[in-house]
């Protein structure tokens, strides 16, 4: 016998098989129903075929198996449906309790069409298969991958804090060390260099009044014998050591000098009140008088280059130290103010900000590039010629914010300005009681 023509199909193969397979032609009858759909629906296949598939499954999704079925009798081309789309056609208990979790039969669909001998699409044959393990693994991995996804961004938050923590531990530590460092150097040249000024404004006056002795000599000495060897030898003195051009240089040198001393003095002020900016009334100010003086202070830096643009908001008075963040704003501005070419915009905004105070000291400058931004805070950084800046005015006002327990930001962007925001809590230090009074 002829095994492949003579075998029983339906019996042997279609019914044995663990896949839904059933026909319907083009008005969705149905014309064949194996076990598989027997045992699932409870339907015998007696009371199915010849019947309209939709009156004995009033839940099924009708327009669409409609158009599926439709679509394969025109292009007489296979149609599938995955358990991601449409996770069953059928309603079935799903028989794998074990893997539990799911209440129904996950099921892809496909629909091929059945053609007669001329090649004509005569009905559509539909194979449902249960694909609920696969499914579930699917689903549960979904589900971990996520999980991880999520676990990663965490990490990756939690690792940005840690990274953020370390390199403020650092520039504190930084600021720390630099400030002792300043501090120690401060208090060395402070004793010398407060001798020197003192010696050298009583020096100033002493020359002053050998010059003015010398003088009232130089006017009696046409009253002196020319030809006297003293007188000769006098002469000859002052043509050695440039006498005319001595008295006058020697006042130029003396102003210079002081000059000099002046500005060393100011340079040890600012590291000994960057690292001890302890001193100072501690109250509750108003920032907006201080910002005002300040700007008064500054107006001869300021008024050439920039115009200013006050944004003040309503804002409490701040307990702190005026005087102290009057030289943190005088820093601010004077900055801004050299910052800018020929002439551009300082703004000044002030706003509270629950607990604290925001005060925001904009420029349209010429901006900082990463490594100025970087280092912006630290003592003696500068980008100015010798002589206009020592770059002690950010890591003084650093150190004056730091103390109030406040936060100084900057943001920048070459070419266009620069923004400086300072934080400032309302009520000042949370040590404030062990504050000096
Ligand atoms: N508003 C700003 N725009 C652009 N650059 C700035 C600004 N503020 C500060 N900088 C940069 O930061 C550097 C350090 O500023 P800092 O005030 O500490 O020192 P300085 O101004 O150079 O000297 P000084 O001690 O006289 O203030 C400046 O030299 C400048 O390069
Ligand atoms: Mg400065």
């Amino acid at each position: 016998m002829d095994l492949i023509t003579d075998i029983n199909w339906k019996e042997h193969v279609v019914d044995r098989m663990d896949t839904g397979v059933f026909l319907v032609d083009r008005t969705i009858k149905v014309l064949f129903w194996n076990r598989f759909m027997v045992m699932h629906t409870g339907q015998p296949a007696e009371s199915v075929e010849g019947r309209n598939l939709f009156e004995l499954f009033p839940d099924f999704p009708r327009r669409w198996f409609e158009r599926k079925v439709e679509g394969v009798f025109v292009l007489k081309n296979q149609a599938f449906s995955s358990w991601e789309q449409r996770p069953y056609l059928f309603k079935f208990a799903h028989n794998r309790p074990v893997t539990g979790g799911v209440e129904s039969m996950y099921q892809d669909v496909s629909l091929m069409p059945v053609l007669d001998i001329a090649g004509k699409a005569i009905a559509v044959c539909v194979s449902i298969r249960d694909v609920t393990d696969a499914a579930i693994y699917a689903t549960r991995m979904k589900e971990t991958m996520e999980t991880l996804e999520q676990e990663k961004n965490e990490q990756r938050i939690l690792i940005k804090k840690l990274e953020e923590a370390q390199s403020q531990l650092l520039q504190s530590e930084k600021m720390a060390a630099i400030g002792q460092l300043a501090a120690g150097v401060a208090h060395e040249i402070n004793n010398p260099i407060g001798f020197i000024k003192s010696n050298m404004t009583s020096l100033q006056k002493y020359t002053a009044s050998l010059v003015q002795l010398l003088e009232a000599y130089i006017k009696i000495e046409d009253q002196l014998d020319q030809n006297s060897s003293e007188m000769q030898t006098i002469a000859n003195t002052k043509d050695q050591i440039d006498f005319e051009y001595l008295v006058e240089d020697i006042g130029d040198l003396m102003t210079e000098s002081m000059d000099g001393v002046n500005r060393v003095s100011k340079i040890v002020k600012d590291l000994k009140d960057f690292s001890h900016v302890d001193q100072g009334d501690w109250k509750y100010e108003d920032l907006h008088r201080c910002i005002d003086s300040t700007l008064n202070v500054a107006w001869n830096e300021l008024k050439y280059k920039a115009e200013i643009k006050k944004q003040y908001g309503e804002v409490p008075q701040v307990f702190c130290m005026g005087s102290q963040l009057n030289q943190v704003f005088l820093n601010l501005l004077v900055n801004a103010a050299h910052a800018i070419e020929n002439r551009g915009i300082i703004t000044i905004t002030t706003a509270q900000k629950g607990e604290k105070v925001l005060i925001t000291v904009a420029d349209t400058g010429s901006g900082m590039n990463q490594e100025q931004l970087r280092r912006v805070f630290e003592p003696f950084f500068t980008t100015k010629p010798v002589g206009k800046g020592t770059g002690l005015g950010m890591s003084l006002s650093y150190g004056i914010i730091d103390k109030h327990e406040g936060k100084i930001e900057v943001e920048s962007q070459e070419g266009e300005g620069t923004t400086f925001n300072i934080w400032l809590p309302i009520e000042g230090p949370a040590t404030r009681d062990a504050l000096p009074a």
